[in-house]
């Protein structure tokens, strides 16, 4: 199972934090605290371009250790070999287009590009440039061969790049460089596994919005949390892992390819596009059942008179879609969030809901108002089609998260026709 980050924070590694010279160097900053303040021992190589953009002064008196871009300060302890070699991990962030070429070029100009030569501890580049120099073929090059020498290259984000521009070539949040830093610390085991190394895994995420008009919803409780963890700890343990989230605030998991949607009809064609492919779907997303009739382009306005009641149509049920399409070694995962009441509890409700949808397995978890949503716990029964019943007791999203992969896996590892993909 994954350590929780908060275990893992507490052993002290030594983490080589290099920063190249782009604008997200200043993002570099809330990575660095990230690692100091989860007691990592953190030196920062910056590149000169990269003192640019953030001095010296601010990564030494956040790390409390001295900061050069050079190999030709304190030259008797040879920090063009030490720093590489005593290091747990080198993450860079932001790695520029230059740095990358440098890199796979294997060139050794400056403590850096040193440092990335004599590492033989893992690797993590977060890259971060414009759109046109991260699609370059000059820049995917490069990228392939830094990853088929066994260094990982996050995806750059999508969203707004420096000036006017936007696409891909953001930084990752500082949030999910950390949680990839994390993974990569954990080493090889358990907590980095790799039993889904070859998987494509889809997994929605977060509640469905259907629009009224176009200020007003009807909306759900879901925070999103345990899709995210689902998505985490898939990548952790080495799938490829496409999100689909609806209306999530949660910084994107670095790694994974995120659709975001916001209504049902919208996230039922994002799941279905990915699904085509996948070894196994999980749909965490609270979906709404229903939406309005009618979606208004303008606002309702309160002057136009007493309000009609709001007429409801019902909404596609993605999972018992997805369950009733042949779907041969492909395993379909639901959630149902359930509360006892006067025609059952909440297992006779999940074992309904189990045999109408047709899923392999239902993630069955009571809920209240305390528990279930917006927390970072979770608890839950996985009920599978094939009668089994597997208690997942009360503790961190991110166990019932691994618990749910450990049943899939083993649902590969039975049905013959399952390939990875
Ligand atoms: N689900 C779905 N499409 C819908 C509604 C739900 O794919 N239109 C999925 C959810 O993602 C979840 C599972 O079905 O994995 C169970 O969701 P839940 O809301 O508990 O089920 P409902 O069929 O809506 O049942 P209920 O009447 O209890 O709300």
């Amino acid at each position: 199972m994954t350590t929780p980050a908060s275990a893992q924070a507490s052993q002290a590694l030594r983490v080589v934090l290099g920063v190249a010279g782009g604008i997200a160097a200043y993002k570099a900053v809330e990575l660095l605290r990230l690692l100091t303040e989860s007691g990592h021992d953190v030196r920062v190589v910056p590149t000169r371009s990269a003192l640019e953009f953030v001095g010296a002064p601010t990564w030494a008196a956040l790390s409390g250790r001295p900061v050069t871009a050079e190999v030709w300060g304190d030259v008797h302890e040879v920090p063009h070999v030490r720093v590489g070699q005593q290091a747990d991990l080198v993450v860079v962030a932001p790695a520029t287009a230059d740095l990358l070429a440098r890199a796979a070029a294997g060139l050794a100009d400056d403590l850096l590009t040193s440092t990335l030569l004599t590492t033989r501890a893992p690797v993590l580049l977060a890259p971060a440039m414009h759109t046109e120099m991260w699609q370059h073929p000059a820049t995917q090059a490069n990228v392939a061969t830094l990853r088929k020498r066994g260094a990982v290259v996050l995806d750059p984000a999508v969203g707004r790049l420096t000036g006017a521009d936007s696409g891909p070539g953001r930084l990752p949040e500082p949030q999910a460089i950390f949680a990839a830093c994390l993974r990569l610390l954990a080493g090889p085991g358990p907590a980095a596994g790799t039993d889904l190394v070859g998987r494509h895994v889809v997994v929605s995420a977060g509640g469905t919005r259907e629009h009224l008009d176009p200020v007003r919803f009807l909306g759900n409780r879901s925070s999103g949390r345990q899709g995210y963890a689902l998505a985490e700890t898939a990548l952790a343990r080495g799938a490829r892992v496409t999100l689909v989230a609806a209306n999530v605030a949660l910084p994107d998991p670095a790694g994974a390819a995120v659709v975001r949607v916001v209504s049902a009809q919208q996230l039922r064609a994002a799941v279905l596009e990915a699904a085509a492919d996948a070894d196994a779907v999980v749909m965490a997303a609270a979906v709404a059942d229903f939406r309005p009739a009618e979606q208004r382009d303008t606002k309702i306005k309160k002057s136009a008179g007493d309000p009609a009641p709001v007429a409801l149509v019902r909404n596609p049920d993605v999972l018992a879609e997805l369950a009733a399409r042949p779907h041969d070694g492909q395993v379909v995962v639901g959630f149902a969030a359930e509360t006892g009441d006067e025609t059952g509890d909440v297992l006779s409700h999940g074992r309904a809901k189990l045999a109408a949808k047709g899923a392999d397995l239902l993630v069955v978890n009571e809920v209240g108002h305390d528990r279930g949503f917006e927390g970072p716990d979770n608890a839950a029964v996985v009920l599978g089609a094939d009668g089994t019943e597997v208690d997942v007791p009360h503790g961190p999203k991110e166990a019932l998260a691994d618990a749910v992969w450990d049943l899939v896996a083993a649902r590969w590892r039975t049905e013959p026709s399952a390939s990875p993909g």
